[in-house]
C-alpha cells in the first residue's frame, strides 16, 4: 500500500510517499523560517498562506523525484492536529480534495504520533520492544509516554508550563541567537564553557516525571541581565543551559525507565536532533542497561515522511478511514485508538 502523507501543522510543509513493501520512497519539505525570522516566532496567518502556496509544487517534485504518479497512491494521510489551527485546515482541504479525486481514504493524523513512530524510519531499524518509553519533545510538546502498542498511549508525564522546544527558542531570543532556538543555541553552545554558569535543573527535587521549563528561563534571564553578554558569555550561557535541559530530560527519563520497567526509550521531536541531549540521554541509559532509539537526525523536526508512514500503519484498517476529518488544534495521545495487534 502507498500512502502520501503530508504535513501542515506549524511551520514546515512535508509531503512523503510511503510504502508497505518498500519503505520512504521520496519526501520533499519546504521550511518557513524566513518567513517567520523577523518576527521571532511563528506568525500562524503567514503559516497557513505559505502552505497554500507551496503544496501544489511540492507535490509535483515529489512524484517526479520518486518516479511515481498520481494513480499509484492508495491513500492519503495528513496531520489534523495538534497544531495551529489555520495551518491544519490548510493541509486538511487540501489532503481530503486529492483523496477524493483519486477515489482513496482519507485519514487525520496525531502529529505527536507521527514524531514517537518516526525511529522506524532509521534504515534496518530493529525497533523497540513493547512496552516502551517514548520522550517527546518538541516546540509545543514534552511528555513521557508509556506506548503498549501503536496506538496505546499513556502519557505519564508532561510539562506544566513552557515546552523544552520552546524554552530553547525563549532562551535564543533572551540571548539574541535568532529564530529558530534549537539549532542556534546548539551551534552557540560549541564554543562555550557549560562550567562558567550553573543554572538549577528544574523539577528534579520533585517526585514523579512531570517538567517545567519556564524557571530555566528566569534563570538565564537573570544571568543575561547581570553580565556584559559578550560573545563568549553567550556561547557559555547557551552551553549552561542545554546541559541542564540535557540533564533535567535524561534524569526524568531515568525515573520513567525505573518506574515502568521498560527496557527501550525512544526519542523523538525537534529537541530530539540536539547531540548533548541524545548524549546525556545514551549515557543515562547505559548506566541503567537500557536501549535508546531515535529518528534519523533529518526526520527529528517536522517532516512529511513521520506522517506517511504512521499513515501507512493506519490505512490498513479500514475503521480508520475518515471522511468527517476536521482540525484538532488540541488532541490528546490517549484518544487514540490501537492500530494494529500488539
Ligand atoms: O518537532 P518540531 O519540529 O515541531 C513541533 O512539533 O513543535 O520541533 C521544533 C522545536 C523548536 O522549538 C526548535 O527550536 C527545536 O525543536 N529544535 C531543537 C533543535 N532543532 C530543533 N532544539 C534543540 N536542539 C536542536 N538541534
Ligand atoms: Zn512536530
Amino acid at each position: 500500500m502507498l500512502t502520501l502523507g503530508i504535513e501542515s501543522s506549524c511551520d514546515e510543509t512535508g509531503l512523503a510517499l510511503y510504502d508497505s513493501g518498500r519503505g520512504l520512497l521520496g519526501q520533499v519539505l519546504a521550511t518557513q523560517v524566513d518567513t517567520h525570522q523577523a518576527y521571532g516566532g511563528v506568525v500562524p496567518e503567514l503559516a497557513a498562506r505559505d502552505h497554500v502556496r507551496k503544496l501544489p509544487a511540492l507535490l509535483r517534485r515529489l512524484l517526479s523525484e520518486s518516479a511515481t504518479t498520481l494513480g499509484a497512491i492508495d491513500g492519503v494521510a495528513v496531520t489534523a492536529g495538534p497544531g495551529l489551527v489555520g495551518a491544519l485546515m490548510v493541509g486538511i482541504g487540501w489532503g481530503r480534495s486529492l483523496a477524493w479525486a483519486l477515489g482513496v481514504p482519507c485519514l487525520g493524523i496525531h502529529h505527536m504520533e507521527a514524531h514517537l513512530l518516526a525511529h522506524r524510519l532509521t534504515p534496518g531499524c530493529s525497533g523497540p520492544c513493547f512496552p516502551f518509553v517514548a520522550l517527546l519533545v518538541s516546540g509545543g510538546h514534552t511528555m513521557l509516554v508509556l506506548v503498549k502498542q501503536v496506538g496505546n498511549y499513556q502519557v505519564v508525564g508532561r510539562t506544566l508550563d513552557d515546552a523544552a522546544g520552546e524554552a530553547f527558542d525563549k532562551t535564543a531570543k533572551l540571548l539574541g541567537l535568532g529564530y529558530p532556538g534549537g539549532p542556534a543555541i546548539e551551534a552557540a553552545a560549541r564554543d562555550g564553557v557549560p562550567d562558567r554558569y550553573r543554572f538549577t535543573r528544574p523539577m528534579m527535587n520533585r517526585p514523579g516525571l512531570d517538567f517545567s521549563f519556564s524557571g530555566l528561563k528566569t534563570q538565564v534571564r537573570d544571568k543575561v541581565g547581570s553580565v556584559s553578554v559578550s560573545a563568549q558569555a553567550r556561547a557559555d550561557i547557551a552551553a549552561a543551559f542545554q546541559r541542564t535541559v540535557a540533564g533535567a530530560l535524561a534524569g526524568k527519563c531515568r525515573r520513567a525507565m525505573e518506574a515502568t520497567g521498560a527496557a527501550d526509550l525512544v526519542i523523538a521531536g525537534g529537541v530530539s536532533a540536539n547531540a548533548s541531549i541524545r548524549e546525556a540521554l545514551d549515557d543515562m541509559a547505559r548506566q541503567i542497561g537500557v536501549r535508546t532509539h531515535y529518528p534519523p537526525l533529518n526526520y527529528c523536526t517536522d517532516n512529511g515522511a513521520m506522517v506517511a508512514l504512521a499513515g501507512n500503519l493506519r490505512l490498513r484498517e479500514p475503521s480508520q478511514h475518515n471522511t468527517n476529518l476536521t482540525p484538532r488544534p488540541r488532541w490528546s495521545l490517549e484518544e487514540l485508538s490501537p492500530a494494529e495487534p500488539v
